[in-house]
């Protein structure tokens, strides 16, 4: 019998990352969690790692492989919000850090799996959004970082589709996880929101799960997209 699929949730302990892990998990592979703090489940494969600190993320994934194998599926899921004020309040230390967390994050683990791949082919999904396809008040610091991640992805998959790993992204739109509720309890017209969405409500993070895990494990012929499952959101008014 051949070895379960190893796959990395990168911001797998909360919200749109574990639900991932749960829809990995029942797709019978076995997962390595990189995240600040540890996921609900102890018997999830976990590694502690600030996805900023390069040289860390390089011992992580090592540490990992070692622990449960070679890593051919990659979730690119951990993220903070903005600081959500308009731009001329808004610190140039705050874009550095949006890009810092979402970009840099994102393009060292994806590196760094890539590069121990040694011919196997393999998945990578980064999370965008649908803040970078419009522009958005108070979001100069995370719309831009999202937009970028946008761009990686069309960039990473042209580079490594003749090494045959696919990369593409999920750009969410408004979903209840712990970064929403603390937007909302800032002030976030939620029902404004509702308002304007061609469904009517936020979404579930198992919804964006099953779109992440549909373009990891099964889209084969698909590369370099990304898809918004936004509730109709960036169509409205097309
Ligand atoms: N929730 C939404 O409406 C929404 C919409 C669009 C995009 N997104 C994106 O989806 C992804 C997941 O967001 P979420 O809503 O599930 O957020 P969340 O706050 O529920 O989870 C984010 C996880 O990332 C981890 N994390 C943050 N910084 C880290 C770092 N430097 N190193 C390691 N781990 C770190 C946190 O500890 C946390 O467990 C993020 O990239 C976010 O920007 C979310």
């Amino acid at each position: 019998m051949s070895e379960p699929v190893h796959a990395i949730v990168t911001g797998g302990s909360s919200g749109i990352g574990a639900a991932v892990v749960a829809e990995l998990l029942h797709r019978g592979r076995r997962v390595t969690v990189f995240d600040l703090q540890p996921p609900a489940d102890p018997e999830v494969g976990y590694v502690r790692v600030d996805l900023t600190d390069v040289d860390e993320v390089a011992a992580a994934v090592a540490q990992a492989e070692q622990d449960a194998g070679v890593v051919t599926e990659l979730v690119v899921s951990h993220g903070i919000r903005g600081a959500y004020v308009p731009a001329l309040e808004m610190s140039p230390d705050a874009l550095r850090r949006l890009y810092d967390v979402h970009v840099v994050g994102a393009f060292t683990v994806a590196c760094e799996v890539t590069r121990r791949l040694a011919g196997r082919p393999a998945s990578v999904v980064l999370i965008s959004s649908t803040t970078a396809y419009r522009g958005w008040v108070n979001q100069a610091d995370y719309g831009p970082a999202k937009a970028a991640v946008r761009q990686l992805t069309e960039n990473l998959a042209i580079e490594w589709a003749p090494l045959g790993v696919r990369v593409n992204a999920v750009a969410p739109g408004h979903t209840r996880t712990a970064m929403v509720e603390d937007l909302i309890d800032s002030g976030y017209d939620v029902a404004a929101v509702e308002q304007r969405m061609p469904l009517g409500r936020l979404a579930a993070p198992e919804e964006m799960a099953s779109s992440i895990c549909m373009l990891l494990c099964d889209s084969t012929f698909v590369t370099g997209q990304c898809l918004p499952v936004d509730g109709g959101w960036t169509v409205v008014g097309k």
